[in-house]
Parts: structure tokens; C-alpha cells; sequence
């Protein structure tokens, strides 16, 4: 190697390990967004009967300042799209039993439950983190500013992945997503009532607003947000 070699040859060496060094935060950071949350295993009874929680159901927007448990977010979620058959199939019907909904967890006061945002996944029942940090005041901006998006200890986002029902139904997949959002967040309603807290179903957002709060994949598009809290 002559001298402009070697210098060419330091040079790219320097390169190398400056890269190296200053992507070593970024791989840090991104395992430390990703962590898992086992959740509390699901109830199976209750002290209110089915049509106990229908005469009760009713949209709460006001909540104690008081955290949810882990438990109580595992049940709403359980509610929503838990696993409730060997087969994996769920609490809410689904079209095929394609399953397109996919849920986030927006948590700001849940004790167990660091602030943050998560998925749930309902075949581990458990919550993989996406993002840490209070996000509840960027959610409620996206909410066109409705307080009761701020002032919920946590709040359930809903989205869908069309092509999943479209794939096998068309056009007509569509009208099977929004109807299968509807049972869902019927269940988180009812399960709520069965265990004292209360929740609103809301449907006023800006989309893309909501997607990037939610870090959602572009395959997905928000169909609801609903907060949770005590009454
Ligand atoms: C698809 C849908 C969208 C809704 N969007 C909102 C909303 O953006 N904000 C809100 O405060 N309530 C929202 N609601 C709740 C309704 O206002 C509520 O269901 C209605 O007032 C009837 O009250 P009830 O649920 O207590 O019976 C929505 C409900 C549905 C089903």
C-alpha cells in the first residue's frame, strides 16, 4: 500500500467504527421499546349477569384519577379479541375468522403497566411495548382535543388490516371489518360493566394523526378509540 492507500484505507476504518458506535444507542433504544408484558390471566365468571351489564351499558367520559390494574386491562382486552377456543378462535366474531383488528394499549396510570404504548397479542395474551412515555395528550390532540381521551388512565385503540377480510370477500370485507370493530368494543362496553369501570366508544379522530401517535404499520387504518377508566 502507498501512503494515499493507507490513508484512504484509515479513513474508511474511522468511517467503520464511527458508524458502529453511533448506531450502538439506536440498537439500544430499540430493545428497550420492545419489551413483552405478560397479562394476568382472564376471569371466566363474573357477579353480573349478561343482562345486568346490557341494562348498565352506557358511554362514561368521566373517570376518577385513579390507575386501572393490570388485571382490569387484561379483562378489557380479553373481552375484545381474546382467545376463548383451542382453535384460536376469539371473544368477537370475525368474517372467516380472519381476524383484521389488531389493539393498542395507550397506557398513562395502570399500575403494573409502565406508561407507554403497546399491542396486544391475543394468542400470548401478552403486550409487546412500542413506544414509552406518556402519549395520552398527543392521543387526545389527535381525538380533536375530547378530554376524556386525556384524562383516562388507559386508553384501547382499535385498527384494522383491510386486506386481511378483503383478500377473501372483496369489497365486501369492508362492511365485515367495521362490523366486527362494532362487536369488540361492545364487549370491552359490557365487560366494563361487570367490572365497575367505565368506557366510551369514540369514532371522531384525525386517521393519521391517530396512526402516528399509535405507530401504526401502513397496512393499518384506526377505527376506534376507546378509553377506560373508574367511574
Ligand atoms: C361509532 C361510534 C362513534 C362514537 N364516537 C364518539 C365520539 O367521538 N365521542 C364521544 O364522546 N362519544 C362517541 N360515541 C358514543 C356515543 O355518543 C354514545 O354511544 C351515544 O351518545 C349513546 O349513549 P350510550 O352509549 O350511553 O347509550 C360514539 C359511538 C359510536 C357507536
Amino acid at each position: 500500500m502507498n501512503k494515499t492507500e493507507r490513508f484512504a484505507f484509515l479513513l474508511g476504518v474511522i468511517a467503520l467504527c464511527a458508524g458502529i458506535v453511533s448506531i450502538i444507542p439506536l440498537l439500544a433504544d430499540a430493545g428497550s421499546e420492545s419489551e413483552i408484558i405478560k397479562l394476568p390471566a382472564p376471569r371466566y365468571d363474573g357477579d353480573t349477569s349478561i343482562e345486568e351489564t346490557l341494562h348498565k351499558r352506557r358511554s362514561i367520559r368521566d373517570y376518577k384519577d385513579e390507575p386501572l390494574t393490570l388485571a382490569e386491562v387484561s379483562q378489557l382486552l380479553w373481552a375484545a379479541q381474546g382467545i376463548t377456543d383451542p382453535r384460536g378462535l376469539r371473544a368477537a366474531p370475525s368474517a372467516g375468522a380472519l381476524y383484521p383488528l389488531e389493539l393498542y394499549v395507550v397506557a398513562g396510570n395502570v399500575n403494573g403497566l409502565s406508561d407507554g404504548i403497546y399491542k396486544y397479542r391475543p394468542h400470548n395474551h401478552d403486550l409487546l411495548r412500542v413506544a414509552k412515555g406518556d402519549r395520552r395528550i398527543e392521543l387526545c390532540d389527535a381525538a380533536i382535543g375530547q378530554p376524556c381521551v386525556r384524562n383516562a388512565p388507559v386508553i384501547i385503540v382499535f385498527s384494522a388490516v383491510y386486506e386481511r377480510t378483503t383478500m377473501k370477500y372483496g369489497g365486501r370485507g369492508i362492511r365485515y371489518v367495521h362490523m366486527e370493530a362494532g362487536h369488540a368494543a361492545q364487549n370491552i362496553y359490557l365487560q366494563a360493566v361487570s367490572l365497575n369501570l367505565g368506557v366510551v366508544a369514540i369514532g371522531a379522530f384525525n386517521d393519521n394523526a391517530v396512526k402516528r401517535v399509535v405507530k401504526m404499520s401502513d397496512k393499518e387504518q384506526p377505527l376506534c378509540i376507546m378509553p377506560a377508566g373508574r367511574r
